[in-house]
């Protein structure tokens, strides 16, 4: 199994180019489900997860093509709308494959995706909208059977904010008969992104990005003939500005939206790092002392929950007593015990932890990655730390980032693959 060599104590320089939005680009493939014919996708990061939604495409009848950073997919019906649990249990966004062939189809069979390591994550609301829409709903044998001849528009209101909830009501709405109108959606940007191709496919789409998203539906939707190009990994950005700042470097991330990562950013001021803005790149220049700050995450715009295991890291080497509460998940803090291993001062306790930090603290030692956030928060901490770290369990780190090694050591970090 592979695993991240990296020596730590080099400080980062340099300037590098974000990925496509591992995100985005899952429900986009999703949504291709809608409507039959050839779509193209471009600035697609090579990652495990794009890999599992082809394999699952596939199975649904569907050819995939992935060559550099552009995918297509060629939509026909399939024999079957299944999705198996073998495929499924590998990523869990499978269950955004639910709306759109029940929308599509009239029926299908999801298998549901179980628990992960960073909380239960239900789907209840996912499937209670469906219903407000006039599907028929079963659980059997581990698998979610929805069925409709034809889902009707309804107005939904989600009890909790959900990015998949609001991302699996919104493509089976687009297909519905009559108007949708879903509130207390969430605003994530990857949102607006699906929205904006389902609107390239014909769909009838107003008020994404807000918290209240009507849509009204039509008869089909077909492939525009035109790629469409997925938004930039706003986490994997913020991931680097913080390579920069846990380093004593000075680090630009190109090609996102700054906007996207303002919450962030706040914060990494806070610190003390000092940061300049520009059209599509942000540049953090490090701090020599890194003030803690404290953080609460919560839907967008305000700190990302995926930003949560990385900022933990940091604060770790920060002066002062940080405190981070997690709102969205509720068991997000697997990363605190492997942190704890190289040296960091945490108490856990529910939803929130005490780091008390300590400068030039934390020391190599061989850790296991849980999940894939808390991978980068490992990789982080290796980066700071001094002696040489060994991540375990890479695999997740490989689900969500592109070649993150890679554009770690063009930055000057000394960190290497071993298998
Ligand atoms: C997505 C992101 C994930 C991110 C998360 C929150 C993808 C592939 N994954 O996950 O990286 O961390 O948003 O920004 O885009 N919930 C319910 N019932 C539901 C659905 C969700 O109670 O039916 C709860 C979840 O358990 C969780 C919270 O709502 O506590 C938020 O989950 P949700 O926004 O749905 O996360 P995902 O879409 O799974």
């Amino acid at each position: 199994m592979d695993k991240m060599a990296i020596e730590g104590g080099q400080a980062l320089y340099g300037e590098v180019e974000v990925s496509g939005a591992k995100n985005s680009v899952l429900k986009l493939l999703f949504a291709s489900l809608l409507a039959e014919g050839e779509h193209v996708f471009t600035n697609v990061p090579r990652l495990k997860d794009v890999d599992s939604t082809a394999e699952l495409l596939e199975s649904l009848n569907c050819q995939t093509q992935f060559e550099g950073n552009t995918f297509r997919v060629s939509v026909k019906k399939p024999a079957e709308t299944v999705a198996h649990y073998d495929l499924v249990r590998k990523m869990r966004a499978s269950i955004l494959s639910l709306g759109p062939l029940l929308a599509k189809y009239g029926q299908a069979y999801v298998s549901l995706p179980g628990g992960c390591a960073i909380g239960t994550r239900p789907i209840d609301l996912h499937l209670e909208g469906l219903k407000a829409m006039g599907a028929e709903v079963k659980i059997e044998n581990g698998y979610v059977h929805a069925q409709a001849k034809k889902l009707k528009g309804t107005r939904f209101l989600f009890d909790n904010v959900t990015v998949g909830g609001t991302e699996n009501l919104l493509m089976a709405a687009t297909l519905a008969e009559g108007t949708t109108v879903l509130e207390n959606c969430a605003k994530e940007p990857e949102i607006l992104d699906l929205a904006n191709y389902l609107i390239q496919m014909g769909a009838k789409i107003t008020g994404h990005g807000t918290g209240v998203i009507t849509i009204e539906g039509v008869e089909k939707l077909s492939p525009s003939g035109q790629a469409f190009e997925v938004m930039a990994d706003r986490i994997e950005a913020g991931t680097l500005l913080i390579a920069g700042a846990i380093t004593g470097g000075e680090v630009s991330v190109t090609k996102v939206d700054p906007y996207l990562i303002e919450s962030l950013l706040f914060k990494l001021k806070d610190t003390g790092a000092q940061v300049t803005i520009e059209k599509n790149r942000v540049t953090l220049k490090a701090s020599p002392i890194i003030e803690a700050a404290d953080i609460t995450t919560a839907p967008f715009p305000q700190f990302a929950t995926d930003l949560q295991a990385q900022w933990m890291a940091l604060m770790c080497v920060a002066q002062g007593t940080s405190i981070i509460t997690e709102t969205v998940f509720e068991n997000r803090f697997m990363h605190v015990q492997e942190l704890v291993r190289m040296g960091a001062d945490i108490t856990p306790k529910a939803r929130v932890a005490i780091v008390r930090g300590r400068p030039n603290g934390l020391s190599a030692a061989p850790v296991m990655a849980t999940d894939l956030r808390a991978s980068a928060s490992l990789v982080l901490a290796g980066l700071a730390a001094k002696g040489e770290t060994s991540v375990g369990r890479i695999y997740h780190l490989d689900r969500g980032y592109e070649n993150l090694e890679i554009k770690l050591a063009s930055l000057g970090a000394r960190i290497k693959r071993t298998h």
